[in-house]
């Protein structure tokens, strides 16, 4: 009850802006750094800010209002950053435009002072866990035109019916649960996000049912931990009747997957991101019994060396990631899987990254998202010694890059003749005479076809491959 009176409240504020703002023709820009999860919080904010009569646009110039939706996972998000808010101080001084910087960085103590001190004509800073609030506090500039800072270090509420405007028109994100309680010692994640809260079943049923209603046909269930959902109901407990849905008692992430499979409409269903140590077998089971759920799983290895994976507190070793994978593999042949790996973790010697490539090799992942080990304010690891010297660091990056590049290249060559059902999102993005769409294993596909076959599912063969995406021909 209480946080439907959070949300009202909101809801008569924006209301309240509306009016003020109406006729006026106000447009805002928003710019989205992050993760998926960052990209959804994205979606909420323009909900709100279409309910407050603004309109979206490309054109930072024009926007009277300007919103920073930042993150922090590493530093070159900062640099980012500030190098973005030094060009909008001119639209501020010109044309009053609002300057509002929400998300992950804004939960970090040094970044509020930094902004307030060099970049302090910044009107809102709001944090991860206030974001709903977003209307009140935008109110209070309007109204009073002072600076409004609204952050908070505890765990937020969960906080249902936030307006949304999705980017997308064929495939939607849900967030499933907010926050983080693994704690791997490189990571800002839990400090910004706090601590695991998942939303209750029905909640999650009812706005994928009401997607599907719209015409979505893919879903990507979202949270930081996702497989954990509903492990730690600490800070949020669900009620019973919230876990009754018109799909099955849900339970667990299993059952979830399960109860979403059985949505009509719903054509593919994705997750992000799991870890290794919650991979158990009931969500195995399920992804095997759940035709929808795409076979391309995300298993973020991080490293291949066991010392390092302690180091990292990930709560696995090399050989109990390779067997989870054998162990996958054979339940569900069809299966691929993409990876996240950090190289240069501190005390990584050169012997550990070889158990890395080791992994890779052995795995044969379809997707590696490559990062270079960044110093977060805070972490654990920031204070380990033996950092590794950033020359290291990118020689290792890139001959961790070379390995996982001629993987997809032979990887690639296998694609060709085969036929994949595949959803059309749309045009492509560098040639509008094409549809594009991906392949279940994540592969972006280009192809000849109307544009009614939009939001359609079809199936396409592959002619050609390319490094990042693949050609292929509608065949039925
Ligand atoms: N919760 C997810 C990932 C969150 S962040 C998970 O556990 O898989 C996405 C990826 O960023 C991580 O998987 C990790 O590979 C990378 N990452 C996180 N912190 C980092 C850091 N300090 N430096 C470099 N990469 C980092
Ligand atoms: Fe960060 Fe680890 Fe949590 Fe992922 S599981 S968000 S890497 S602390
Ligand atoms: Fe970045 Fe926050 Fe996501 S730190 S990766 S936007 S949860």
């Amino acid at each position: 009850m209480e946080t439907k009176t959070k949300i009202e409240e909101q809801i008569d504020i924006m209301e309240k802006i509306s009016k003020i703002n109406e006729g006026k023709n106000l447009k805002y820009y928003i710019f989205t750094m992050g993760c998926s999860l960052n990209e959804n919080d994205s979606e909420k904010l323009c909900g709100m800010l279409e309910k407050m009569a603004y309109n979206k646009t490309e054109k930072i110039e024009e926007a009277d209002i300007i919103i920073f939706n930042t993150c922090c996972i590493r530093e070159n998000a900062e640099d980012k950053l500030f190098g973005k808010l030094g060009e909008v101080k001119k639209y501020h001084e010109k044309k009053g435009s609002i300057i509002a910087i929400g998300g992950c960085m804004m939960q970090q103590e040094h970044i509020v002072e930094k902004i307030k001190k060099s970049y302090n004509f910044c009107d809102i800073i709001f944090g991860t866990h206030t974001l709903y609030k977003f209307p009140e506090d935008l109110y209070k500039v309007i109204l009073e035109k002072k600076h409004v800072q609204d952050i908070i270090d505890i765990d937020g509420n969960i906080i249902e019916g936030i307006p949304i405007k999705r980017s997308e028109k064929t495939k939607a994100l849900v967030t499933i649960m907010n926050g983080c309680n693994n704690f791997c010692t490189y990571c800002i994640v839990p400090y910004v996000r706090g601590r695991e809260r998942s939303r209750a079943p029905k909640d999650i049923i009812n706005e994928i049912e009401e997607l599907a209603k719209k015409g979505y046909k893919e879903i990507t269930l979202l949270g930081q931990n996702v497989n954990s959902y509903m492990k730690s109901e600490k800070c949020n407990k669900i009620e019973e009747q919230d876990k009754q849905t018109s799909y099955g008692y849900v339970n667990s992430f299993a059952d979830l997957l399960l109860a979403v499979n059985k949505i009509e409409g719903i054509e593919v269903i994705r997750f992000i991101s799991p870890h290794p140590k919650d991979f158990t077998n009931d969500v195995i089971t399920a992804i095997k019994k759940s035709k929808k759920v795409s076979k391309l799983l995300h298993l973020p290895l991080q490293s291949g060396s066991t010392e390092i994976l302690k180091k990292m507190n990930r709560g696995y070793t090399k050989e109990q990631y390779l067997s989870l994978v054998k162990k996958i593999k054979e339940a569900i042949p069809d299966v691929r899987f993409s990876t996240d790996i950090i190289v240069g973790f501190p005390g990584e010697t050169y012997e550990d990254f070889l158990d890395t490539l080791d992994v890779v090799r052995k795995v044969n992942f379809e997707q590696v998202f490559m990062f270079i080990y960044s110093r977060r304010v805070g972490t654990p690891a920031d204070k380990m010694e033996n950092q590794v010297p950033e020359e290291e660091k990118h020689v290792r990056f890139n001959e961790l890059k070379e390995l996982v590049e001629q993987q997809i290249e032979e990887n690639n060559k296998k694609y060709i003749g085969t036929v994949h059902t595949i959803l059309v999102e749309g045009k492509s993005k560098t040639n509008d005479k094409l549809l594009t769409g991906r392949t279940d294993s994540n592969k972006i596909v280009v192809f000849d076809g109307d544009e009614n076959l939009i939001n359609n599912i079809v199936k396409v063969q592959i002619v050609s491959e390319h490094m990042w995406y693949l050609k292929g021909k509608i065949v039925e």
